[in-house]
Order: C-alpha cells, then sequence, then structure tokens
C-alpha cells in the first residue's frame, strides 16, 4: 500500500508514538485527580507533551497550551470564546467546515454577522478584500493552509489586518503544524488551533490551541478540573479553563513523541522533504494532458498537498481505481472545504488529494505517476 492521504491523518508514524501510548495506557492515573504515582505520572506526561507543543509551535509558555480532542474541539472553543453575541467575524472561502460551521451557528443562533474574503479560481486569497470585511470585526479565523489544495496563506499581513481593526486572530493549522515551521509569537496570531494526528505524528483524538499572554478565551465546556472543587464555577485560569474533564493522557504522551520526533529531524527537514516530492508529482502532472492541479494561485508557500483531477472524470471513481487496483490511497470527493470547491469551480467533481508524510519516498510519487498516465489515458478513450 502507499498511503497518500496524510493530510487526513498520519498513518506512518515514528515508532516511538506507539510504544509511549503502549506505555501509557498500563501506567497512568488520571491528570491532576490524585498525587498517586500513576497519577503523577500522567500529569508529568501531560506536562511534557505542554511543553513540547508551546516550544514547537511558538506559544508562549506551556501554561498556554490547552489540549482539546482535535483541531475541530478547539476551533469551536476559540470561535464561541471569542466571538461576542451579535459580533462580527471574517474569514475566507479557504476555511474548513470546522471554522465555517461554527461561524454560520454563531450566525443563526446569536445574531452574528458572517463575512468571508473570496479566494479566485486558482485558489489566490483576496486580501485587499479581505481588509475591507475586517473593518468593525471582532474576529478574524484564517486557515494557514488549504486542506484541499495545500496552499498556504500570509498569516501575519492577516493578522496586522485583524489587529489594526481591532479584531482577535485565530489560526486554523490543522495542516501546518508539523508540517511547516510554525511560530504563533512570529506570525502575531491570538490563537493557533493544531491537531495532534495529522503533522504532529500523535495518535486521533488530540489536538488544542495555544492560547497568546494576553488573551483571553473564556471556557466553551464546564465541569471537573481536579481543582477547586467548591467553586461553582469552573476556574478562569490557563489551560484548566480549556479542559474540563479528564484528559486523553495516552493520546497525549504519543503526542509528545511524536514532537520529540519532530524536533529531533527538524521541521524544516520535513517540511523541505514534502516540498521535493510535491515538485516531483507536480512535474509530471504538468506532461499529462487531461489534468488539472488545483490551486497554485498567488499563496505564501505550499504544504504537502496536491489536489488533481483528470479530465471530467469523478474525482471518487479516480481514488477508487488509485486504491483498488494499485493500493495507492488518496482522498476523493468534497473535502469539508465547501466555499474552496466553488471558487476552484469543483463542486460537482470533487477533486483527488494526494497528501504527502514524512516517510513517503520518491519512488511511491513515481509509480502514483505511472498509475496516473493510465487512468488520464482511460479517461481520455472514454473509458
Ligand atoms: N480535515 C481533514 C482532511 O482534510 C480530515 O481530510
Amino acid at each position: 500500500m502507499i498511503y497518500f492521504d496524510n493530510a487526513a491523518t498520519t498513518l506512518q508514524k515514528p515508532p516511538e508514538v506507539a510504544r509511549a501510548v503502549a506505555a501509557a495506557l498500563s501506567s497512568f492515573g488520571g491528570v491532576g485527580r490524585g498525587v498517586h504515582p500513576a497519577s503523577l505520572a500522567a500529569g508529568l506526561a501531560v506536562y511534557e507533551a505542554r511543553d513540547a507543543v508551546a516550544q514547537l509551535l511558538g506559544a508562549p509558555s506551556a501554561s498556554r497550551v490547552a489540549f482539546a480532542a482535535n483541531a475541530t474541539e478547539a476551533l469551536n472553543i476559540a470561535i464561541r470564546g471569542l466571538l461576542p453575541r451579535d459580533g462580527v467575524a471574517v474569514t475566507t472561502a479557504a476555511s474548513h467546515n470546522s471554522v465555517l460551521r461554527p461561524l454560520f451557528a454563531a450566525r443563526d443562533e446569536c445574531g452574528c454577522e458572517v463575512r468571508v474574503a473570496p479566494h479566485d479560481a486558482r485558489g489566490a486569497l483576496d486580501y485587499a478584500a479581505l481588509e475591507r470585511l475586517a473593518r468593525g470585526a471582532d474576529l478574524v479565523v484564517l486557515t494557514h493552509a488549504s486542506n484541499l489544495t495545500g496552499d498556504v496563506y500570509d498569516a501575519s499581513r492577516v493578522a496586522r489586518i485583524a489587529h489594526e481593526a481591532g479584531a482577535h486572530v485565530v489560526l486554523d493549522a490543522a495542516q501546518t503544524a508539523g508540517a511547516l515551521p510554525v511560530d504563533m509569537a512570529a506570525l502575531g496570531v491570538d490563537v493557533l488551533c493544531f491537531t495532534g494526528h495529522k503533522s504532529l505524528m500523535g495518535p486521533q483524538g488530540t489536538g488544542g490551541l495555544c492560547v497568546a499572554a494576553d488573551t483571553d478565551v473564556p471556557p466553551l465546556l464546564e465541569g471537573g478540573s481536579g481543582t477547586h472543587s467548591f467553586d461553582e464555577r469552573h476556574p478562569r485560569f490557563m489551560p484548566e479553563s480549556l479542559e474540563a474533564g479528564t484528559l486523553n493522557a495516552h493520546g497525549l504522551a504519543g503526542l509528545a513523541a511524536g514532537v520529540a520526533y519532530l524536533q529531533a529531524r527538524g521541521v524544516a527537514d520535513v517540511a523541505a522533504h514534502e516540498a521535493r516530492l510535491v515538485q516531483r508529482l507536480r512535474a509530471g502532472l504538468a506532461r499529462m494532458p487531461g489534468v488539472r492541479v488545483l490551486g497554485g494561485g498567488e499563496s505564501a508557500g505550499h504544504c504537502g498537498i496536491v489536489a488533481l483531477n483528470v479530465g471530467e472524470a469523478d474525482s471518487a471513481l479516480v481514488a477508487d481505481r488509485l486504491a483498488a487496483e494499485w493500493g495507492i490511497c488518496t482522498r476523493a470527493g468534497a473535502h469539508c472545504a465547501p466555499l474552496m470547491h466553488r471558487a476552484l469551480g469543483t463542486e460537482s467533481q470533487g477533486a483527488v488529494r494526494v497528501s504527502f508524510g514524512a516517510f513517503n519516498t520518491e519512488d511511491e510519487v513515481d509509480e502514483c505517476l505511472e498509475v496516473l498516465e493510465v487512468i488520464a489515458h482511460d479517461v481520455s478513450c472514454g473509458r
């Protein structure tokens, strides 16, 4: 099998990740709920995960990293926490449903206004429109890299635009954390939401948000915190304020191992490796008549994603052939990014998304190209 669906979740992870989860399963008690060795072991592992994530992503300190189940939960916490009732939110058409749906729910349920900055047919963001739309906004939510095209958007430019307008800025780094060097302090964003199971190489069920020192995100969920048990209200200090209930310490031990791998190898090395694979695939596809590569408009970079279509063929049929006949795993159809599909004109065809991870190889890319050539030929012959 060739696994090219790393933008959905990474399958090949460093072996230390599975080892850390297995060890945690047989040794951890609840985090922050006891002073016995099993509980302390879990607490130490979670602290190490916080510290590693803070260092990797440029958060102010370990205590400004709150863990959640995934980027979706983190984005819901940030959006619900920072967008006031009747407030104004701005995002862009590249946003994933994990941004769009909480915003549209806030519009429908709390009277908020949602403004969406457009992208053109090659995926380029209209920054001037975003700047106009940001006037009077309370919150700007930017997707760092499109999960469909892999194009990266200029987060520091958008942070400047948001702050000049007096708005908070939240960055959805689901596709970039661990795939590209990302430093929230250098980018100037107030909140960075990440998932653990993609390029950070942790298990599914891990993710979270890094919150700038001067930003207060109120809790979305309230409940057990392990401290201040007699208070009627959930504590308002980070990170406990955003982590009601028992944490997934088993998963976070795995996440810490994934981040340790990245720190040892260097995110820049992973990024350069994936960029070489993207370049190789794109160069091969450019020689293939009838194949359209999506995105690639003006952007601030690119992550390890290539989205394509073969003639007018339904993307699901192409991906099915890749998987069933040659064991090449990609994702097809819509990618939870409806407005981006609309901008690219791929609402009905969807897209075949090839997404690389740190362990894919050039040989795998070459094999994929050979197979796509066969499929492109068949499609051109009406087969
Ligand atoms: N958001 C993930 C993806 O793009 C699941 O596939």
